[in-house]
């Protein structure tokens, strides 16, 4: 029996609005409450994290318009993840929040100075989720013509990550002295100019504020090409993986262990949570009959779905017959997941078919869904599922009341924070 870790991926997807269950959420969730109704929620699950993803943009890859996009609020409406922390973490006490910034768009100095007031203010539970940005769309909304090309936008990455730890590294712990017999108030010898001009980032350092109480935030990655991989390997301490199956899951898992040891880094240093979407009730047929009802309206599915891969990839998924085979695709975006669309069938049909139910791998009542969750961490070797799909209070309650208690009854997931800080519980098992 493998003890695993337990988050949340807000998977680019809205308050349900239309569902039976919705009550006024998809109106009212701007107010921030529902956010920290979630959050309170996932604590007293004794959850790690929740991850905010983020992007930035609307999109209007996919017949060049912003309808499908709209239409099922695919990317937008959302807030700015990193301004939601305070709210959350304030309003919680154990459960770490990663928010997702951009290292094409922030300046490092920037980052490194909101996470470490983050950091300050949450008592040490924040992280922050490294991407590189996947859209040109993204990029014009900051003044630029288009990103960077992909590998280069990971080494950039790279460069970045290195430049922001010096930067949260320039206060030395004990900087600030506070000795009234000298009268002063920070030791000058123990804050350090950073002085840092690679081959895309510069700056002079040092952070205007003290260690933060984590040192670093948490670093969090998702990128599956190679290149992400490698990057990954270096610098994260969870990643995101969106795995299809078990023994995929476990595939990715050993490699990026076995990356990490040549970078010389304990691959235990690292937690790789597999991305899930429960689809639980009371009864086996009550679940399945969920399924069929999810999976009903066969148009929106496809619709949806290449509106979304076309947001992504900047491929406009609308110029091909719904039962044309594809022709050869490439990306300079999100690589692994048209990968994984593709994986899934050979025309738009099929293909979007299969992806929009991707995250569905267990469906049943709470105890028999536990119970596969175990089977399958027994199998992959450990770290943790990060759950996904709608942020209602319904669906959050129904993993929350109901899936959690059977994992705990069945000693898989804590049933208590062992620690104040989120690196500590991360790390803890
Ligand atoms: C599960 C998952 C979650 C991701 N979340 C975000 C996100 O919130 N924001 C973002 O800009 N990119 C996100 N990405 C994109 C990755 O950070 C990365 O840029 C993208 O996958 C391209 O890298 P790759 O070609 O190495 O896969 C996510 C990717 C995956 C697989």
């Amino acid at each position: 029996m493998t003890k695993f870790h337990l988050g949340w991926f807000t998977n680019f997807s809205n308050p349900p609005w239309n569902t039976t269950w919705a009550g006024d959420e998809g109106r009212t969730w701007a107010n921030g409450e529902l956010h920290v109704d979630f959050a309170r929620s996932l604590e007293r699950a004794c959850f790690d994290y929740i991850m905010l993803e983020d992007s930035s943009m609307v999109s209007d890859a996919f017949e060049q318009t912003s309808r499908v996009d709209l239409k099922y609020g695919l990317y937008a409406p959302k807030h700015d993840p990193v301004t939601l922390v305070p709210l959350l973490t304030a309003s919680t006490e154990h459960i770490g929040i990663i928010a997702t910034c951009s290292t094409s768009f922030y300046p490092p100095w920037l980052l490194a100075r909101r996470f470490s007031t983050l950091d300050h203010l949450s008592g040490g539970r924040v992280g922050w989720n490294v991407v590189t940005s996947s859209e040109d769309r993204a990029a014009q909304n900051y003044g630029m013509d288009k990103l960077a090309e992909h590998d280069q936008r990971y080494e950039r990455a790279d460069e970045f990550v290195d430049l922001v730890k010096q930067l949260w590294a320039s206060w030395d712990e004990d900087a600030m002295v506070l000795d009234r017999e000298t009268g002063t108030y920070v030791d000058h010898t123990k804050v350090h100019v950073t002085n840092f001009r690679g081959k895309y980032h510069a700056s002079r350092g040092p952070l205007n504020l003290p260690r933060s109480p984590q040192g670093e935030p948490v670093i969090c990655q998702a990128g599956g090409s190679p290149r992400g991989r490698e990057f990954a390997a270096r610098n994260a301490e969870t990643i995101l993986s969106a795995a299809k199956d078990p023994a995929a899951m476990k595939a990715f898992r050993d490699d990026i262990r076995m990356r990490m040891e040549k970078e010389g880094r304990d691959p235990d240093s690292c937690k790789i949570m597999f991305i899930t979407q429960p689809v639980l009730a009371d009864t086996e047929s009550d679940a399945r009959a969920k399924v069929e009802r999810m999976t009903a309206d066969v148009d929106s599915r496809i619709e949806s779905a290449l509106g979304h891969i076309s947001a992504l990839t900047e491929i406009d998924l609308s110029t091909y017959e719904l039962d044309e085979e594809f022709p050869e695709l490439s990306t300079n975006g999100h690589r692994t997941t048209l990968g994984d669309f593709l994986s899934y069938g050979n025309t738009p049909r099929k293909a979007a078919l299969g992806w929009s139910m991707k995250n569905v791998h267990y469906v049943g009542t709470p105890d028999s869904v536990a119970e596969q969750m175990g089977e399958t961490m027994d199998f992959v070797g450990g770290d943790g599922f990060l759950i996904t799909g709608s942020i209602g209070r319904r669906y959050v309650g129904e993993i929350t009341e109901g899936l959690v208690p059977a994992l705990q009854r069945r000693g898989l997931v804590r049933t208590e924070y062992e620690h104040d800080m989120f690196r500590e519980n991360l790390m803890s098992f």
